[in-house]
């Protein structure tokens, strides 16, 4: 008999029956999904549906009341500390709308960082910040600025060289694009999806853009804690 796909090499992330509530407000009211590797997935749905929780929840940030998530096969849902910073530093990238980048470092300093801190030696390092930054198109003039000086767009392409730096396995996005205008927001989502097709990189995407879901594989709405049919 199938196992549901648990263990099947193409399914990365699978949710099973998830719930989580605040108070008296049901965010996820029973979601069950899977992901295969290399997908890219739009969650899309109104503000409040719950959109924030199940991303936080797939990627083991938000520990669901019940049910249970599994990344490649193992449950995450009940991670410790230790090893919900592992899988961030190791498996997963994440790119939220309000880049999480440290202001007074420099662009390139900014994408070191997750390197240094897996103890990658600093030329190999800072070698592959610069690669990265090149790919999502910042210029060479424009590494060594501070982040507080980068426009918008710069700042969420510098935030996707961070996420991407790592070679993560799966990428989590969370409206990574609103506070950009439609143009910009379009440029940078379609060099995010085309870098993250060319690496096999997984990318689960909360977006509020049809433009923008429209470059996902597939698209899931959630809608009062649980996804349409
Ligand atoms: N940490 C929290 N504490 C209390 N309520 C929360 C918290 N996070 C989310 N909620 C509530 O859960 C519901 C779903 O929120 P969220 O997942 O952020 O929705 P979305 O991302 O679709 O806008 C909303 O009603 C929100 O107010
Ligand atoms: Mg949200």
């Amino acid at each position: 008999m199938q196992n549901k796909g648990i263990n099947s090499s193409d399914v990365i992330i699978k949710a099973d029956d998830i719930k989580k509530s605040y108070g008296e407000t049901h965010a996820m009211r029973g979601i069950s999904l899977e992901i295969k590797r290399g997908e890219v997935l739009a969650i899309m749905g109104p503000s409040g549906s719950g959109k924030s929780t199940l991303l936080h929840t797939l990627a083991g940030i938000i520990k669901p009341d019940s049910g249970k998530v599994y990344f490649s096969g193992s449950r995450i849902d009940n991670l410790n500390d230790h090893g919900r910073t592992m899988l961030r530093r190791t498996k997963f990238g994440f790119v939220f709308q309000f880049s999480q980048l440290v202001p007074e470092l420099t662009a390139i300093d900014n994408v070191a960082v997750p390197l240094l801190l897996n103890g990658i030696p600093r030329g190999e390092a800072y070698h592959r910040a610069e690669q990265w930054l090149n790919k999502v198109g910042i210029a060479d003039a424009k590494l060594n600025h501070l982040a507080n000086q980068l426009s918008g767009g710069q700042i969420q392409r510098v935030a996707i060289a961070r996420a991407m730096v790592i070679n993560p396995e799966v990428l989590f996005a969370d409206a990574p694009t609103g506070s950009l205008d439609s143009l910009n927001s379009e440029l940078v989502m379609k060099m995010f999806i085309k870098t993250a097709k060319e690496n096999g990189t997984t990318v689960v995407m909360v977006t509020h853009e049809p433009t923008i879901a429209a470059y996902a594989d597939r698209e899931i709405i959630v809608r009062d804690g649980r996804v349409e049919a």
